[in-house]
């Protein structure tokens, strides 16, 4: 039986990955497909709260996923997404979005984007830049059940359903994500890649994931 279980998982290539140093590296997004992702992992079911925090860079100016994370219930239980208008970008719990207009939308640069949403409240905030939004009301329920974290496309099913359309082209780095609302202070620590408490769900610099296509992984391009 146990055989059985790791042939199918080798088959479906949902072997655990060891986690990794990513530190001062960086995800590559190079062309556009309804395939090529990276998929994250974690065995929490159950979230009451969530920030997640990532730098990207894209020379997009259309529809793009950058943070997907479905359950069997739900293909946007949190969602940061960039929508077709310039500078609007939406995020999502339990399937309940909304979008932030004017925000940073800065292309062939590094930008920092952090949310944050909490059931307590069901309170949810987009900060881009270490800039925040205003605060807005989503989900006042857990997000529960077995998660599937993807970068770099938008989950329309659980684990799939990727359109071409809203996949990511670029680069991405510096992804956390923690199961409690980060201080402003510490979100715009994080912009300044200043100090902040490493993601206690995901953590860059200890990062289990699987890349599916063409994703490729160098050293950030730091300034002489
Ligand atoms: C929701 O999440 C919080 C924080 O993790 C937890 O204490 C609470 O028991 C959860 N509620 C339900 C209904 O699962």
């Amino acid at each position: 039986m146990v055989f059985v279980c790791i042939c199918l998982s080798l088959m479906l290539g949902i072997s655990a990955a060891l986690p990794q140093d990513m530190s001062g590296k960086m995800f590559i997004f190079p062309q556009e497909t309804n395939t090529a992702h990276v998929r994250l992992t974690t065995s929490r079911q159950n979230l009451g709260a969530v920030t997640v925090c990532l730098r990207a860079f894209t020379d997009l100016s259309r529809t793009y996923g950058t943070f997907s994370l479905s359950t069997p219930t739900f293909d946007n239980d949190f969602l940061i997404f960039k929508e077709p208008q310039s500078g609007e970008f939406s995020v999502s719990v339990r399937n309940a979005g909304h979008i932030f207009s004017n925000q940073d939308d800065k292309r062939n640069e590094w930008q920092s984007f952090c949310a944050t949403w909490a059931a307590a409240s069901g309170l949810m905030q987009l900060w881009v830049n270490g800039k925040p939004s205003s605060i807005k009301s989503t989900s006042t329920l857990n997000i529960s059940g077995p998660m599937i974290i993807v970068l770099g496309q938008d989950q329309d099913s659980h684990g799939g359903g990727f359109n071409i359309a809203q996949s990511f082209v670029g680069m991405m780095t510096d992804v956390h994500m923690w199961d409690y609302v980060l201080t402003p202070c510490h979100i715009q620590n994080y912009n300044h890649k200043f100090t902040y408490p490493a993601g206690n769900i995901l953590n860059w610099k200890s990062l289990e994931f699987q890349i599916i296509g063409s994703v490729h992984i160098q050293k950030e391009q730091e300034q002489c």
